[in-house]
């Protein structure tokens, strides 16, 4: 196997952390398309695509599907059987990379036995120095990296494998721009996601996301809502507005009037049947979203409002510009505009030097505020990033003991919030037959709660009306009304 590597850019934490925020981001239209050559190899050739990590990551890997798709490459879900293998990264947490390199162990006869496969890697972690020099080392048969800003030179990076027969590493560390006209293949068919910006210039300390993504860039609010109306002409009954933080939507574009409250209020005005958003930010949210919130009605009433810790001291260090006065009294305000929304959170347990007295807090705020669910995790350092060196006295066993007290809390408070479900009647838009049994389908309420009904698979893209009957903690089981 040719073990050449073409170094066209190697990832740079330090490069991808500095910002220049005195213009808004260049906006540029991509334009690509594929060689002679790359069709004539594509040609009767499969590609696998597995992504891990958050909707951001499931939106490029839509439009990484469409690039393939345009090759007439077949789809293939096992890898080892592929030619071409793309797995599109997440960097948030260290178990995401640990679960990439089992993978790519695995392939390594496959790729020893067919030296024409092309394995690739993409994504957050691609942006990642020291993983990159591991695959560099450890993984030779690792034909294909390139990163976040780059998707749409997916082309002419597959021709410069195919032509030099080398390793090719291209991987900008840059703030990035707004890419429009990129193709996309939607995974769903009622349901989509749509970036409304990219990149985060927050810097909480924890977080590699501002290194991997690039500096805040928002798209135009014409342009959104022109992607809405498409997708609503296609029959798509939800949207969800995609930002690392939605709350500080237009910032960059420094014009003085584009807010997330207006770009909410128009794509609401759309007349699509759902709209949902995420994520928020507590030190952005302003009151003004909330009105927007409480005066549409296909404005989902469900809020994913990350907390990370309810220690303010913690809160401090991890540099999230609110306390937990003010993120409690967020959640009032919430309250009297919408007093039935469903709430969810982001916890991170274990931060260093947590104590048990943090810890008490974070557990206060659950228990004060009742979430209807909550994604728990245990701190992971992520080098590059300020709190990857902080001083770390707490042990393992105490931060997993933590962490299991932390979702007993959640699950508790999640049941009986479910509990009170029962006996309502609900909208569900229905996407899909149960997995558990196929004599059910599935889909989501208006409170983002997850429903099953005994039904057959016609009424699948319908926004349905049903009585709930049964509760779980994070299911509910009903009975379809008739209409
Ligand atoms: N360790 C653990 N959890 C993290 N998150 C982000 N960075 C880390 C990290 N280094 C969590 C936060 C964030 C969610 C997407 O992932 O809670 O909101
Ligand atoms: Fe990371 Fe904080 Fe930005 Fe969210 S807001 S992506 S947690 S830096």
């Amino acid at each position: 196997m040719k073990n050449k590597s073409e170094i066209i850019a190697f990832p740079d934490l330090k490069q991808a952390g500095r910002r220049d925020l005195k213009a808004p981001a260049p906006t540029r239209v991509a334009s690509s398309s594929p060689s002679q050559k790359l069709l004539a190899w594509a040609k009767g050739k499969s590609y696998c695509l597995q992504t891990s990590g958050c909707q951001a990551n499931v939106r490029d890997s839509e439009i990484l599907s469409a690039y393939l798709e345009n090759l007439k490459m077949r789809k293939e879900e096992d890898p080892l059987i592929s030619d071409l293998v793309l797995f599109n990264t997440c960097a948030v947490r260290e178990n995401a990379e640990v679960k990439i390199y089992g993978e790519l162990g695995r392939l390594k006869k496959s790729a020893e036995d067919n030296p024409e496969k092309i394995i690739g890697i993409c994504g957050c972690m691609a942006q990642e120095e020291k993983p990159m020099r591991f695959i560099k080392d450890n993984f030779p048969y690792v034909k294909l990296v390139f990163g976040i800003h780059n998707l749409d030179s997916i082309y002419t990076l597959l021709d410069a494998c195919l032509t030099d027969e080398k390793r090719i590493f291209d991987v900008p560390s840059k703030q990035g721009e707004i890419v429009e006209g990129m193709p996309s293949l939607r995974f769903d068919k009622y349901k989509a996601f749509v970036n409304i910006m990219y990149g985060c210039d927050n810097f909480c300390t924890y977080c590699i996301v501002p290194y991997t993504r690039g500096r805040q860039r928002s798209r135009k609010i014409e342009d959104v809502v022109a992607e809405v109306n498409c997708l609503k002409a296609e029959g798509y009954k939800e949207v969800t507005l995609l930002g690392q933080n939605v709350n500080a939507y237009g910032f960059d574009l420094k014009d003085g009037v584009t807010s997330f409250s207006n770009l909410l209020e128009a794509v609401a005005k759309t007349g699509i049947d759902r709209v949902r958003f995420m994520t928020s930010h507590p030190a952005y949210f302003t009151e003004d979203v909330f009105k927007v919130m409480a005066s549409y009605p296909n404005i989902m009433p469900a809020l994913h409002l990350p907390l990370q810790s309810g220690s303010d001291k913690v809160l401090k260090r991890m540099n999230r510009h609110y306390d937990q006065t003010k993120y409690l009294a967020l959640v009032k305000l919430l309250r009297s505009y919408i007093p039935d929304i469903y709430l969810s959170t982001d916890i991170i347990v274990g931060f260093p030097n947590e104590t048990e007295e943090d810890f008490e807090e974070t557990l206060k705020v659950c228990r004060e505020v009742g979430y209807d669910n909550a994604f728990t995790f245990i701190y992971s350092p992520r080098d590059g990033t300020p709190a990857a060196i902080f001083p770390d006295g707490v042990s393992k066993e105490e931060k997993s003991k933590r962490f299991m007290a932390l979702k007993d809390e959640i699950d508790k408070e999640a049941t009986a919030a479910a509990l009170k479900e029962v006996g309502k009647t609900v909208e569900v838009l229905f996407d899909s037959v149960s997995k558990k049994n196929d004599e059910m389908i599935s889909g989501y309420s208006r409170h983002n709660r997850l429903v099953h009904v005994k039904s057959d698979s016609s009424l699948i893209g319908q926004i349905r009306k049903v009585k709930i009957l049964e509760s779980h903690t994070y299911s509910l089981i009903g009975e379809l009304l008739d209409e």
